[in-house]
């Protein structure tokens, strides 16, 4: 085939992606990029330490070649620079738990051709439960992408030295916020609202920190729950905004505009989509994930939060790309 003339090639990995989702979080399952990490470096010997067959653990081996996250050399293996950053088991960066996730909700998919049918969940709207034990999984698997976000959004705002501040953040999950941001400044409190048992879970965590006697919890919807006034320097509303529409964001916006100090921010962070919807990739196809899980969500454009915000009366409204597929926004 000429150079000029389209390939198969892509579309033919497209139509064998999930198979990186099944090699990555199976992987992922068995620990096997924390023995690889600890040296333990070929395939009978992962089967041994795993637990699994000498079958499948060449098989795994070869998956995650192809993949790029291991390399081989003399029938040897090791985990890639990015595979030790973000797979090895007990980092707070570490992905596996996520990749295990994710590769649970492949069946999921089915339901996606009835759902853009439809506009929507054909049955019940995951993330409108309160209760849900999908939260339970999810928060303690997103943490590792709000871990450098976070770090990032405490650098621009000076938070380490802000002396004695007050946090609130919204649907907060596993407090990854609450728990870096009050070990870097130890004069801040922090408050969340979300269910109940993810707030024990956040509370478990942050005990573990040793900050959790800066740290409230507050359960309850945030739809409705009471948020004070002029109560907080900053507030928190991180993978929150695209499981909500227009009106929801709008409304919760406006509240914590009230929650907030005069001058105080709010940092929310969220996979943003480009005004003319032609990117960035991830974000454009997690839009698919928001309209077979939930009856308004979306990934929003950074038009639809700088008008939604400008209606809450924020008037100074920042976008800062992170290293992670979220955006974050500052407003004041
Ligand atoms: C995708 S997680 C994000 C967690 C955290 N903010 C982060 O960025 O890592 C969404 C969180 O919002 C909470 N949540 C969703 N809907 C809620 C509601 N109506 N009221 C209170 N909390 C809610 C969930 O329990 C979960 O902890």
């Amino acid at each position: 085939m000429s150079g000029d003339q389209p390939a198969p090639d892509r579309i033919l990995q497209l139509i064998f992606g999930y198979w990186a989702t099944g090699i990555l979080g199976t992987a992922a399952s068995h620990s096997l990029f924390t023995h690889l990490e600890h040296g333990v470096d070929t395939a009978d010997r992962l089967a041994d330490r795993a637990g699994i067959s000498v079958r499948g653990a060449q098989a795994l081996l070869d998956g995650l070649v192809g993949l790029e996250l291991i390399e081989v050399r003399d029938g040897s293996y090791r985990n890639t620079a990015e595979a030790s950053a973000f797979l090895v088991d007990g980092l707070p960066t570490s992905l596996s738990p996520f990749a295990v996730l994710k590769m649970g909700h492949m069946g999921s998919l089915a339901g996606l051709p009835d759902a853009v049918r439809a506009g929507g969940p054909a049955t019940v709207a995951t993330v409108e439960v309160a209760d849900n034990p999908h939260w339970e999984g999810l928060v303690q698997a997103i943490a590792a992408q709000s871990v450098p976000v976070a770090a990032i959004a405490a650098g621009l705002l000076g938070l380490a030295g802000a002396g004695e501040i007050s946090i609130l953040d919204v649907g907060g999950g596993s407090g990854v916020y609450s728990g870096i941001w009050l070990g870097l400044n130890p004069l801040a409190r922090a408050t969340q609202l979300d269910w109940a048992p993810i707030n024990s879970i956040a509370r478990r965590l942050l005990t573990a920190r040793g900050v959790a006697d800066r740290f409230t919890t507050v359960d309850g919807d945030l739809h409705t729950a009471d948020l004070g006034t002029g109560a907080y320097d900053l507030a928190v509303y991180s993978h929150i905004a695209h499981q909500e529409g227009a009106e929801a964001n709008t409304a919760v916006f406006a509240r914590l505009r009230s929650a907030l100090r005069p001058g105080g921010t709010l940092v929310i962070n969220d996979y943003i989509v480009d005004d003319d919807r032609g990117g960035p990739p991830f974000a454009l196809t997690f839009a698919g994930e928001m309209l077979l899980k939930s009856k308004q969500g979306a990934t929003w454009r950074r038009a639809d939060y700088a008008a939604w915000l400008a209606k809450a009366g924020f008037d100074d409204v920042t976008f800062h790309p992170t290293p992670s597929p979220a955006t974050l926004v500052f407003a004041r």
